[in-house]
């Protein structure tokens, strides 16, 4: 069932290089059922997993992969994305990303956005259970934590190389459900 608390919200959805970034086209299209506008950003490393085009049709904006986009530059920059946003959400949030928001990189857009923005930021994070466990990551999340970001997931359960543990995606409707909660 759509979510009223979202109605009108502005997300930005960053979406990183992970298996689970197939998920995020299903979260852009329950977001909008919800009522929120959409706007992706992916990393390059994104693009290797999910084309643009499908995030372009779900969202009903351009999508934008590159600090270096000049005509998207000129649509809207990066810092006025950075400000359109009401909330920004990182999902799939790879081990790498997550590692960047940590220690403030902006070696690219979505981490640029990330730092650019005073809205608040939501981290899903997707990765294999030992990247997830690993005390790099878990002191990253903790920073995170710490700072005031909302974390949503991982879930505990198979994972795609076969393996079973924690750092599967949450399912879409639980993130809009945490969304939701947080737009109150
Ligand atoms: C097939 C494949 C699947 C991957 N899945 C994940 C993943 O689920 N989570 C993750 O943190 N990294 C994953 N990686 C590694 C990231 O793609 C890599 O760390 C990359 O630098 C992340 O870039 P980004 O954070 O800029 O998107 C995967 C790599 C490959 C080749």
């Amino acid at each position: 069932m759509a979510d009223a608390r979202l109605k009108d919200q502005r997300i930005l959805l960053c979406v990183c290089g992970g298996i689970a970034a197939y998920k995020a086209a299903e979260l852009v299209r329950r977001l909008r059922d919800a009522g929120a506008q959409v706007q992706v950003a992916m990393t390059g490393e994104a693009t290797h997993f999910v084309g643009t085009p499908t995030f372009q049709a779900l969202s009903g904006f351009p999508v934008r992969t590159s600090l270096w986009d000049e005509a998207a530059e000129a649509a809207m920059g990066h810092i006025e994305l950075a400000r359109w946003a009401d909330r920004v959400v990182v999902a799939p949030a790879t081990a790498n990303t997550l590692a960047k928001l940590t220690h403030g990189l902006a070696d690219d857009l979505v981490t640029t956005l990330c730092l650019a923005t005073i809205a608040p930021i939501t981290v899903c994070p997707a990765m294999n259970h030992r990247m997830w466990l690993h005390p790099a990551t878990q002191a990253n999340m903790a920073t995170l934590r710490e700072r005031g970001v909302q974390v949503v997931g991982p879930e505990d359960g198979p994972l795609a190389e076969g393996e079973s543990g924690p750092g599967r995606l949450s399912e879409p409707e639980a993130i809009v459900a945490a969304l939701g909660g947080a737009a109150r």
